[in-house]
């Protein structure tokens, strides 16, 4: 009895260990309208996949939206509550880390090259993005050049309600 009960709890531990995404340290990042995660990021309910967006040439970079036929999408990793990446400076010239700036209401999610101070980002779960804890608070909103960006608590009427998965695999 004492065995069967072993081993039943070992196979619930294995079933749900494995339900779990394993974690990642390397991940895309996709909007969707679910909050829960799936084995396959293309199943995700209106899911779309972002890359990295710079309008002006300004320092900062922004994220949007992304369909299909995309060269490339940028990937991330997560530490001290700051999200990095590497990719090309202004006018692509150069190559740097860059680094998401502290995630403020009403801004978009924002990317410097430079150092900065311990983030409030993190994984929940080990891939719903959350800012401070709060997993609800991105939206979609209309910016630059008409492209569907991402924010933190914006207030547009172009606003639309999200949430961001950090996902191993590209959605399409
Ligand atoms: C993920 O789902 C899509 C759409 O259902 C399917 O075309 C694709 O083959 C799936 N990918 C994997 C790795 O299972
Ligand atoms: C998710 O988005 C799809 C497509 O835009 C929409 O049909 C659906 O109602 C949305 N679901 C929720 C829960 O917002
Ligand atoms: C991350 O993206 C860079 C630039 O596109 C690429 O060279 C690198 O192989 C990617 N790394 C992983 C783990 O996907
Ligand atoms: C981004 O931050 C990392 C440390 O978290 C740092 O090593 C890197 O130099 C920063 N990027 C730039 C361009 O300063």
């Amino acid at each position: 009895m004492r065995f069967a009960s072993f081993s039943l709890l070992a196979f619930l531990f294995a079933s749900l260990t494995t339900a779990l995404p394993t974690e990642l340290t390397n991940f895309l990042l996709v909007t969707t309208n679910q909050s829960t995660a799936t084995s396959n990021s293309s199943t995700l309910r209106a899911v779309s996949a972002t890359s990295l967006f710079d309008p002006y040439y300004q320092p900062t970079l922004y994220l949007r939206l992304t369909g299909p036929g995309y060269g490339s999408l940028p990937n991330f990793t997560l530490t001290s509550g700051t999200l990095h990446t590497t990719t090309y400076g202004p006018h692509g010239i150069g190559v740097y880390e860059y680094n998401s700036t502290t995630v403020i209401a009403g801004q978009q999610l924002g990317f410097l090259a430079a150092e900065q101070p311990a983030g409030n980002l993190a994984l929940d779960a080990g891939y719903l993005l959350t800012v401070g804890g709060e997993k609800e608070g991105w939206m979609i909103c209309k910016g630059d050049l008409e492209q569907d960006v991402l924010f933190w608590k914006g207030s547009g009427t172009t606003c639309v309600r999200t949430f961001v998965h950090g996902v191993r695999d590209a959605p399409y």
